[in-house]
């Protein structure tokens, strides 16, 4: 059987007042038409073209060159959006499977229901559709007494009696490819909208004699994003399943409400997520692990058992075991090994660091690699730009950083040394010796009674005002 799939993507998406083609919004994290795209791919659909106009670039981005495209010059509606395919359809026997490009819930079994259900009687199309409680903005699906489709009607040019009818046309349909060819010639723009609608295929087709099925679906299903609060309804009802998916496969999710998790990510089982976090991009983790309340991590790789907790990490690899936050900041390119502790206010940039390396607070490395089992003191600052470029320094295994300690750019800390508190190092340090760069100490004694300082019981009254001490 010939099956081949048109995908409408050109609209000027107006009502969602955005600078960017409405289908490459995204939801769950992937744009719009990825999902119809992929959608199509796990129904078997591999051949399909995709109706594009002035933003193609950003759909071509998305989709690459696997499909086709053609260029609709004005948009005059979905049904001129479609004979823009027909040099694509003609000769060709077998079934269309046509679907809006802004419908990101549609599935691979809904399209293979369709399919189904075409094969199963003589239909000249089978339309999708469902019932909406609030049907507003939807073409509505016209039947007669026995329950057959008669015709679908825009809800600008819907009678009173047909505003009522709550079944809505998804705009996924099957057609028998010379059929839909045949009745796409015959549109006419003679509506509210003075536009050719593809929907009115659908009466035409009757007309001609043949017959239309239906396949009712979900509401959910069927879902079109036109503007933002229908955007901001798609990724709640996608996200919602992408996290029943996860507790399935044996994740706890503590809080759906708050759980914000992308579609590619993958998650080990016995994974806790606490409220407040937000899971995005290619992001992988293990089996194990306790992330979150409040946490974000976008594109980062978690080995088993680790914990992450109220912090902030993208593109980075975190290994097993690692203890990380509260309020930890791991920037793009880093690698943290196994059994690693980032503490609080401590921010970690593309930098490589070794097994059972602990920076507990206040520290900033950045574009350094720094051996297993070295301590930071609170306050540690790698100081990576010297003016012109970007360079880190090395900490070589075992060593030990005094709290305070400034280390610039280039400096090598050989193994097992010792660096004191306060120091700016910006020598080399031999492998176990002590680098120390701060002036001495000098205590003058009795200062504060000779100079009649002292302060006793003076205590500071607090202010009435909240914002005074
Ligand atoms: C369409 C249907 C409506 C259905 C609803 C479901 C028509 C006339 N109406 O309305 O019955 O209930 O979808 O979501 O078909 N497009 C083009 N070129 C154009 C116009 C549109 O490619 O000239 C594309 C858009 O990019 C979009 C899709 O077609 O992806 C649907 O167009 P849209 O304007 O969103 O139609 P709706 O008003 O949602
Ligand atoms: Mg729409």
């Amino acid at each position: 059987m010939d099956i081949c799939a048109v995908v409408m993507a050109a609209g000027d998406g107006k009502r969602m007042k955005s600078s960017h083609s409405k289908v490459v919004h995204q939801v769950a994290g992937k744009p719009i038409v990825k999902w119809v795209y992929d959608a199509l791919c796990e129904a078997g659909c591999g051949e399909q073209v995709y109706i594009v106009g002035d933003k193609q670039e950003e759909i071509r981005d998305v989709l690459g060159e696997g499909v086709a495209y053609v260029f609709q010059e004005q948009r005059l509606g979905t049904g001129h959006a479609v004979r823009q395919a027909e040099p694509f359809l003609e000769g060709r026997g077998g079934y269309v499977i046509v679907l809006p490009g802004d419908s990101p819930m549609v599935s691979a079994e809904t399209i293979n229901k369709a399919l189904s259900r075409m094969k199963e009687g003589d239909y000249a199309a089978i339309v999708i559709t469902a019932s909406a409680e609030d049907p507003t903005g939807y073409g509505r699906v016209v039947r007669d007494d026995n329950g057959n489709v008669l015709k679908i009607v825009e809800h600008r040019d819907c009678s009173e009696e047909e505003l009522k009818i709550k079944e809505i046309n998804s705009s996924m349909y099957v057609f028998k490819t010379p059929l839909l060819l045949s009745a796409l010639g015959r549109l006419s723009a003679s509506n509210a909208q003075k536009e050719y609608y593809l929907t009115d295929t659908i009466g035409i087709l009757i007309k001609d004699g043949g017959t239309v099925g239906s396949i009712i679906c979900d509401y959910e299903d069927t879902l079109g994003v036109n503007d933002r609060y229908q955007l901001m309804q798609a990724n709640k009802i996608m996200n919602k399943r992408i996290l029943r998916k996860h507790m399935m496969n044996g994740v706890e999710i503590v809080d759906e409400d708050s759980t914000w998790i992308h579609s590619a990510v993958e998650i080990g089982r016995d994974t806790i997520i606490l409220p407040g976090t937000t899971i995005m991009g290619n992001t992988i983790i293990g089996e194990d692990c306790i992330i979150g309340e409040n946490t974000r991590l976008e594109s980062v790789q978690v080995g088993s058992g680790t914990t992450i907790d109220y912090s902030v990490a993208s593109e980075a690899v975190i290994g097993s075991n690692c203890r990380i936050g509260p309020f930890s900041h791991i920037r793009p390119g880093t690698l943290l090994k196994d059994n690693v502790t980032i503490g609080a206010y401590v921010e970690v940039k593309a930098s490589e660091i070794d097994e059972y390396t602990r920076a507990r607070h206040l520290t900033y490395i950045g574009d350094s690699k720094v051996g297993k089992n070295v301590i930071f003191g609170a306050g540690t600052v790698t100081c990576n730009y010297d003016g012109v470029e970007k360079v880190g320094c090395t900490i070589e295994d075992n060593v030990f950083v005094g709290g305070n300690a400034n280390i610039l750019a280039s400096v090598v800390l050989g193994h097992d040394s010792y660096i004191a508190a306060g120091s700016t190092i910006n020598q080399d340090v031999p492998a176990l010796g002590l680098g120390i760069a701060r002036s001495m100490q000098k205590n003058k004694e009795n200062w504060v009674a000779d100079r009649n300082r002292l302060r006793g019981a003076n205590y500071i009254k607090l202010d009435t005002r909240r914002s005074e001490v």
